[in-house]
């Protein structure tokens, strides 16, 4: 066995590879809760590419048979129940997944100096997930699918000079149609997917060149023991593979119940109109996005002008992008951080949730009120950060990480 993988070595340094990235990469000691998310983004990534691929196998991408195609697989095909279901679940678990990996980002400052590249590849995944799961949503051809696609395409038409002919090239027609769900199809399953791919490899070098963050906010290099090893990190490999191993059976053992017992969620996952077959003639009541979407479309709904509605929606994803210069606190974590910061992020918070509730409900002129209030809360969040983090006021950092057993 050994000289089987010298042979390999000498060819493809393999073993160098797990000592650098597993067995001899060092990883904080004191990571919480929140770290699980993620090796549980990689493993829900991973899920959506299996269950997509043998989806693919049975689904027909074409307007006539699309709808059909899907009940055959729910009806027909060995296990195509699961198989669909695992795959539209997932679609929201990964949103779940990644909003808390994102937060946990927020609270302990893990955008800061010398991680920025890693947040911006971080942000570059959240817009193509948002597109991945835009494009999939039209695939089953349901009246939501249809008229959900209908609405966010025609935004394009409120971009000045441009708008119209973008909005028909996006479209390849006047309306959606036949050649919208086959270019929408060849997205959602190879261009996105790849495009993910890339950009998740990304993040994730750009992770083991910097090494993570925790929630401390410390720099465990700083303090190397004469052997090189950070005093405060501990082998990835077995310490974190175990650990993440554990986080992945909760985590299974959630995602599991709602795949046999709650595939629809109520209407959050899989919304009723979608079990509708698409019809161009008949627009259903209320045309509500998936419930990951409805933070920043309560934010467009939120601008009477239908063009500075899409610019804020837009603004609203770009100054995320900002964050490392934005904040310009010099302590990362929220544990060191002022009262003033733990106000501010509690307030974007809620005035997530809050945009998130009033964009799945129809709008009426106390929600509507509410979506603006809540509009200026998240800008604000921004504003307010850049003026108050320069000079503020924080806790003393320990030297050390510290454990709460
Ligand atoms: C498919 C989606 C994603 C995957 C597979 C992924 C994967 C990972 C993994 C495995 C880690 C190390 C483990 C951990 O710290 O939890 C990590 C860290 C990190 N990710 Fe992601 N990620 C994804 C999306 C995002 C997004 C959308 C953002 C933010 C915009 C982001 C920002 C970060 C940051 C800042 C860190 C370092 C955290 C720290 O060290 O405290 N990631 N990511």
């Amino acid at each position: 066995m050994s000289k089987f993988i010298a042979w390999i070595d000498e060819r493809l340094p393999v073993t160098k590879f797990v000592k650098n990235h597993l067995s001899e990469y060092y990883a904080p000691k004191n990571f919480n809760f929140f770290y699980f998310f993620g090796s549980l983004a990689l493993f829900v990534f991973i899920l959506q590419i299996i269950t997509g691929i043998f989806l693919t196998i049975n689904y027909k991408p074409d307007a006539a048979s699309a709808f059909a195609s899907v009940e055959y697989i729910m009806r027909d095909v060995e296990w195509g129940w699961l198989i669909r279901y695992m795959h539209s679940t997932g679609a929201s678990f990964f949103f779940i997944v990644v909003y808390l990996h994102m937060l946990r980002a927020l609270m302990y400052g893990s955008y800061k100096k010398p991680r920025e590249l890693l947040w911006l590849f971080g942000m570059f995944i959240f817009v193509l997930l948002m597109a991945e799961a835009f494009m999939g949503y039209l695939l089953p051809w349901g009246q939501m699918s249809y008229w959900g696609a209908q609405v966010i395409i025609s935004l394009f038409g409120a971009i000045p000079l441009i708008g119209e002919s973008l909005a028909l090239w996006i479209r390849g027609d006047y309306v959606i149609s036949d050649a919208t769900l086959n270019r929408f199809f060849a997205f959602h399953v190879i261009a996105l997917p790849l495009l993910l791919f890339a950009v998740i490899y990304l993040h994730i070098a750009a992770l083991h060149t910097v090494g993570s963050n925790n929630p401390d906010g410390i720099e465990i290099k700083a303090n190397k023991n004469k052997d090189g090893v950070p005093v405060d990190g501990i082998p990835f490999h077995p310490y974190y593979t175990v650990k993440d191993i554990f986080g992945l059976a909760v985590f299974l053992t959630i995602f599991m119940f709602v795949v046999f017992f709650l595939p629809e969620f109520g209407g959050f996952f899989l919304e009723k109109d979608n079990f509708v077959p698409a019809d161009p003639l008949k627009t259903p009541e209320h045309i509500v996005p998936v419930w990951y979407f409805t933070p920043f479309y309560a934010i467009l709904r939120a601008v009477p002008d239908k063009l500075g509605g899409v610019i804020a929606m837009g603004l609203a994803i770009f100054v995320l992008f900002l964050m490392p210069w934005l904040d310009r606190c010099k302590v990362k974590s929220i544990r060191y951080r002022s009262i003033s910061y733990k106000i501010l992020l509690a307030a974007f918070i809620i005035s997530f949730i809050g945009l998130g509730y009033i964009g799945m409900k129809a709008p009426t002129p106390t929600l509507t009120v509410l979506g603006r209030l809540f509009t200026i809360v998240y800008f604000g969040f921004f504003v307010l950060l850049y003026f108050t983090s320069k000079n503020e006021k924080t806790k003393p950092v320990p030297d050390r990480v510290t454990m709460h057993d």
